[in-house]
């Protein structure tokens, strides 16, 4: 039997500069340069899979661009998805169609917590979910991750419940990342019940960003929080998009999966109000195609970045840099806090670290601070790239290493 030909070519890089792409395009403002390799917003370098992208073309071809609404074909997609993917049986009635993960999390925020309530997020997280809480008023509450020793040997985030048990007392809402950004970690069943648990009794209503879903590494299974919230007894809902998984972040679109119906009834009043639409043209067609054609997709990805990440691994293996062993996401967290380097968001002089990645090593990683005070010291740096700029990247990281060694060792 012959293998399968890959559904995208994974040496490709279909985004470049002048295309109007976030992660080309804005170099020079947030980096100072242009000419970095970047490896920071979290899409993909190579295209989108070709059953997406030939949906889109005959979409495009027909020329019919006019109000779009979600048909039940669409919500069929999204339940078989869930349901083939991750074991995750919903009916058709708990699906509501959003413009974006972020942009419901702020829906979430107003229409189920009042104005000053607390909100708990669990940094390091993906820094949206800072700015959603302060944006819509609301108190920020940080449970961090600690880092721990996992069975398998290796260093992961873990949750601190101790502390949340106490935080969660006088808070009305937690914005969970599962999986999460920028650890990686896939978070466990027993990890997730817990939450439920703790979450239940105090009342607190989880909102699961679950958009990472389908990117876990070969042997690791997404939990999704439904799987425990029902026995816990917890106010939640879980929002997700096709966009991570399938490379169509730009086009938008996501939805919530909302088993309960008076929740769900009263996030719908507070989307209908803000009067978004239920949806564009061309998120609907990639989404139907991804979720009815892409059930390859996934494994097929992750085997590609999964050989990237090894790449990684090994290439920093005798520098002072600890990559964080990820579970999921294309995305890989490097402890860099044993290259003696300062890190300090706010501050300009301060920023050695990130200056060293930017002007010696010629590389645009994400800056670990700006996903809260536990990210300092770290750098985030993105997989999903062809093999070659992964090969070049640590090429350039060695070189401005050794570099950096040398010229301190020569006397003055
Ligand atoms: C955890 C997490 N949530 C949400 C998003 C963005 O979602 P959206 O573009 O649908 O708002 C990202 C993008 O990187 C993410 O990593």
């Amino acid at each position: 039997m012959s293998a399968r030909q890959p559904s995208t070519d994974f040496t490709r890089l279909a985004q470049y500069p002048g295309s109007g792409c976030e992660k080309y395009d804005r170099r020079g403002e947030i980096f100072s340069r242009d000419d970095v390799i970047p490896l920071w917003v979290a899409d993909m370098d190579f295209p989108a899979p070709d059953f997406v992208t030939e949906a889109l073309a005959e979409r495009l071809a027909d020329g019919a661009f006019g109000y779009a609404k979600p048909t039940s074909e669409h919500v069929e997609a999204i339940t078989g998805w869930l349901a083939g993917q991750h074991d995750w049986p919903v009916g058709p009635e708990t699906i509501v169609p959003v413009p974006g993960v972020v942009p419901a999390m702020a829906m979430a925020i107003r229409a189920f917590t009042s104005p000053g309530a607390r909100v708990i997020i669990q940094p390091p997280v993906y820094f949206p979910f800072f700015q959603v809480v302060r944006d819509q008023g609301r108190e920020l509450v940080e449970n961090r991750l600690v880092e721990r020793d996992s069975p398998d040997g290796s260093r992961r985030y873990q949750m601190d419940f101790e502390a949340l048990e106490q935080q969660a007392r006088d808070a009305e809402m937690l914005l969970l990342c599962n999986p999460h950004n920028p650890g990686g970690r896939a978070w466990n069943e027993a990890e997730l019940g817990e939450v439920a648990a703790i979450c239940a009794r105090h009342d607190v209503m989880v909102i699961s960003d679950e958009i990472h879903m389908d990117l876990t590494y070969p042997g690791i299974r997404h939990t999704p929080f439904a799987r425990v919230a029902a026995a816990a007894d917890c106010r939640w809902f879980t929002v997700t998009a096709p966009g991570k998984t399938f490379n169509t972040a730009g086009i938008g679109g996501g939805y919530a999966v909302i088993p309960d119906p008076q929740v769900r009834k009263r996030f719908d009043r507070e989307c209908r109000g803000m009067h978004l639409g239920e949806g564009s043209v061309f998120g609907l067609t990639a989404l139907k195609a991804a979720y009815t054609q892409g059930a390859h997709w996934p494994a097929e990805l992750m085997r590609h970045v999964a050989g990237n990440r090894d790449r990684v691994i090994e290439a920093v293996r005798d520098l002072p840099i600890e990559p964080m062993a990820p579970e999921a996401t294309y995305l890989l967290w490097l402890d860099c806090r044993g290259m003696g380097l300062s890190d300090a968001a706010s501050d300009p002089e301060d920023r050695a670290l990130q200056r060293f990645f930017i002007d010696e090593a010629g590389l645009g990683l994400s800056q670990g601070i700006i996903f809260g005070e536990p990210g300092r010291g770290y750098m985030r740096i993105n997989l999903a790239t062809p093999t070659r700029v992964i090969d070049r990247a640590m090429a350039q990281l060695r070189e401005a290493w050794e570099k950096r060694m040398a010229s301190r060792q020569r006397p003055a």
